[in-house]
């Protein structure tokens, strides 16, 4: 039986970091709420395009399993931020990497769009379509974060991720997963703006609204994620004393941990970056991973949990054996070019360039109703 080892791992992060006392200076808040209502300080602000966040972790998944871009015969780009539609970020990717007998192409299901990637990249290895492959979790939410909206404003940042899974002998890699989507509530969480009904509807490409309901998304990402991970685990036959470490989507520290809870995870086999990164959506889990394999974090032959949630409402669960290796076979020197501007002047250049027209704004108003009648 083949399996999809994870031989490589990568991550970047942008430099320029946006702290909660920057927050407050042009949005109603302070360090003090966002700290404990959410458990973020700090997050990652970018000033370069998506893409190039995801190709500086796609060299360093790749260097770290020891292959060239050419050995690539698959790339899965997971996120709900692409810089363009058509053509599709992996084949940008591909193009950048060297990967040119490859295939590309984009999987978004929001902030689970890693984790929907590893099952289908760790699919197509086991049934022999292809042999290596780099799934990639990357977000600019940045760019079309609704920056006056405090309820959401605080809760996101930039970053990105990747994985190289290769065909291999050994039982490592995905051994269960579940994954659901929660449709009938899709309409609680949105991104307003961002697709083609918008411009008939007369909102300016490029203007965004997140309509979110954050309460109800809160009670959804609690059952979703401890649900699904009792699910995986039923069915592996495993019990939560077999399972190393807990690596979870990171949307708000309480939301994990009321999930580390229902599942039955003590407080130190969770895995926490919600504190420096917030949520880089579907970049949250893989960043996640990265550095608790670079920190140490999961041992040879360990299983790590990973549990997440996100639009759509989407969730899943992910049972992973890790290898034997933990260290990279070689190093990458991508590098992304240095920021020539603070966290607080790159945010408030977006803020000026998306100040909503009155008529924007009227359309905006309008868009529930105009759902409702549309069904
Ligand atoms: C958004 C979230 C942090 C709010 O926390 P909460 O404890 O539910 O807070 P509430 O919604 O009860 O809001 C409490 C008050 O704080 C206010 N508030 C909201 N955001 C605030 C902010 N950034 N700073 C200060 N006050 C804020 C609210 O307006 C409300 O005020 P009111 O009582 O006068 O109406 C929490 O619900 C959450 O994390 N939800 C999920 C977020 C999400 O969608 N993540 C993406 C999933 S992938």
């Amino acid at each position: 039986m083949t399996h999809a080892a994870i031989v490589g791992w990568g991550k970047c992060l942008p430099p320029s970091v946006l702290t909660n006392q920057d927050l407050a200076t042009f949005l109603p808040t302070d360090d003090e709420w966002i700290t404990t209502r959410t458990g973020m300080k700090e997050r990652r602000i970018s000033h370069v395009r998506g893409i190039e966040l995801a190709i500086v972790a796609t060299r360093r998944a790749i260097a770290c399993a020891g292959l060239k871009g050419s050995d690539i015969d698959l790339v899965i780009y997971g996120s709900c931020s692409n810089d363009e539609t058509v053509p599709n970020s992996a084949s940008g990717v591909q193009q950048r990497i060297g990967a040119t007998g490859a295939a590309a192409f984009d999987v978004n299901t929001a902030c689970t769009s890693f984790m929907y990637g590893l099952s289908i990249g760790t699919a197509m290895i086991k049934t022999g379509v292809v042999r290596n492959a780099v799934v990639i979790g990357v977000e600019l939410i940045s760019q079309y974060m609704d920056w006056d909206n405090r309820n959401v404003a605080v809760l996101f940042g930039d970053g990105a991720a990747a994985v190289v899974l290769q065909a291999s002998t050994e039982e490592t890699g995905v051994i269960a997963e579940k994954l659901q989507c929660y449709a009938d509530s899709r309409q609680i969480l949105r991104v307003r703006g961002m697709g083609t009904m918008y411009a008939n509807l007369g909102v300016p490409f490029g203007q965004t609204r997140w309509d979110f309901d954050g309460q109800e998304i809160f009670r959804k990402a609690v059952q979703g994620m401890s649900e699904a991970s009792l699910d995986v685990m039923r069915r592996s036959g495993v019990t939560m004393d077999d399972i190393a470490l807990v690596v979870p989507h990171q949307a708000n520290l309480r939301i994990i941990d009321a999930v580390a809870k229902r599942a039955g995870a003590s407080a130190d086999k969770v895995f926490l970056t919600v504190q420096k990164y917030g949520n880089m959506s579907s970049a949250t889990a893989p960043v996640a991973l990265v550095e608790a394999v670079e920190q140490g974090r999961v041992a040879p032959g360990s299983l790590v949990l990973m549990p997440a949630f996100g639009g759509g409402l989407s969730l899943s669960a992910h049972l992973l054996r890790w290898g034997d290796r933990l260290v990279p076979l070689e190093h990458s020197d991508a590098e992304l070019p240095p920021s020539p501007k603070t966290a607080l002047e790159l945010v408030n250049e977006i803020r000026a360039q998306k100040k909503l027209g009155d008529d924007a704004a009227a359309r905006f108003a309008e868009l529930r109703f105009v759902e409702n009648q549309s069904g």
